[in-house]
């Protein structure tokens, strides 16, 4: 069978795959062009990809032999769901092993952004730094028992509530769904409107998967809800916040302060004039960046991938409707 992968991966997940199938590796750090994933998939059985390659339905078509997209990502917004499942094509992702370090770089975003850890390292690197100690220097704001407002409480915003445990803030969150109320007692948090949680929390973060639904829902009126001395967070996906909104929040000091990891564009462009504000702090889609989790990712994304080809279930199958249009045979 011929797998195709988009990008070099782990060793250790290439290993899984080599001894088993005919790979076709794009042995590159950047995304394969639309024209390349055209030509490769056309008779491959199985394609272990990235969230940068774009699956819609026009894609899906060309690849009459495909059984297996198997994305290294927990989101799936690059895939169009309904047409792969239409066309009896498993989807699977790579949940829950890039939870705790998508939380953590959450928090430090957090307190970079409430701590101006970013200016202040600019600051120092660019020799400004000549006065010792300074009663007035980068001033920022408390993080310990202030308000964290969580937008979406799944398993990402949920580890994000665990850390603010230990600094004893009120957690408030909201979603369509409200979880259990064992959950919501073990990390003290309550559930309450958007509105509610954009007008009263000291700093929101963003945990939601990009959907028609959640789009541009922090907009403009949103954003003007927020308080003056509030930030935004985001690690989730960039078109959920209206970045041309949040410019100006931030320009025109709706709000103090914003962190993002994710950008309605990536890579940023050059031009962005989010580049040039002082109060956000950027860094560039680095959510489970990290070897232990990486690792772990592409292993499992491979694990996904053998399981389809191989007849059985995978661990994590995105569309369960899939298994009566193509039954497993093993
Ligand atoms: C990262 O953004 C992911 O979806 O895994």
């Amino acid at each position: 069978m011929k797998v195709v992968v988009t990008r070099r991966i782990a060793d250790s997940a290439l290993k899984k795959l080599l001894s088993r199938y005919e790979v076709v590796l794009y042995d590159n750090d950047y995304p394969p062009s639309r024209e390349w994933l055209e030509s490769n998939i056309l008779d491959a059985d199985g394609v272990l990809c990235m969230l940068t390659d774009k699956f819609d339905s026009e894609l899906l078509k060309k690849a009459e032999h495909l059984k297996v997209l198997s994305s290294m990502s927990v989101g799936l917004d690059h895939v169009d769901l309904d047409a792969a499942t239409r066309r009896g094509i498993y989807v699977t992702y790579t949940p829950d092993v890039l939870t705790d370090a998508t939380a953590d770089l959450t928090w430090a975003l957090l307190l970079a952004a409430a701590r101006r850890i970013s200016e202040a390292d600019r600051f120092v690197r660019s020799g400004r730094w000549k006065v010792a100690w300074a009663p007035n220097l980068l001033l920022g704001s408390d993080v310990y028992g202030r308000t964290l407002g969580i937008i979406g409480m799944g398993r990402i915003g949920y580890a994000v509530a665990k850390r603010a445990t230990g600094f004893g803030m009120q957690i408030l969150y909201y979603q369509r769904h409200r979880v259990s109320e064992d959950k919501e007692k073990a990390v003290n948090a309550r559930y309450v409107s958007l509105e509610e949680l954009l007008s009263t929390s000291d700093y929101v973060t963003i945990h939601l998967p990009l959907t028609e639904q959640t789009r541009g829902i922090i907009n403009e009126e949103r954003l003007r809800l927020m308080k003056p001395t509030a930030y935004l967070i985001n690690t989730s996906r960039g078109a959920i916040v209206d970045e041309k909104a949040l410019l100006r929040a931030l320009k025109e000091g709706w709000i103090k302060g914003a962190a993002l990891d994710v950008y309605e564009k990536e890579p940023l462009p050059d031009d962005s004039p989010l580049l040039k504000l002082d109060n956000l702090v950027l860094t560039p889609h680095i959510g489970s960046a990290t070897t232990e989790t990486r690792n772990r990712m592409a292993e499992i994304a491979a694990e996904n991938l053998i399981a389809v080809l191989s007849g059985t279930r995978p661990r994590y199958l995105a569309n369960m409707d899939v298994v009566r249009i193509r039954p497993l045979v093993s």
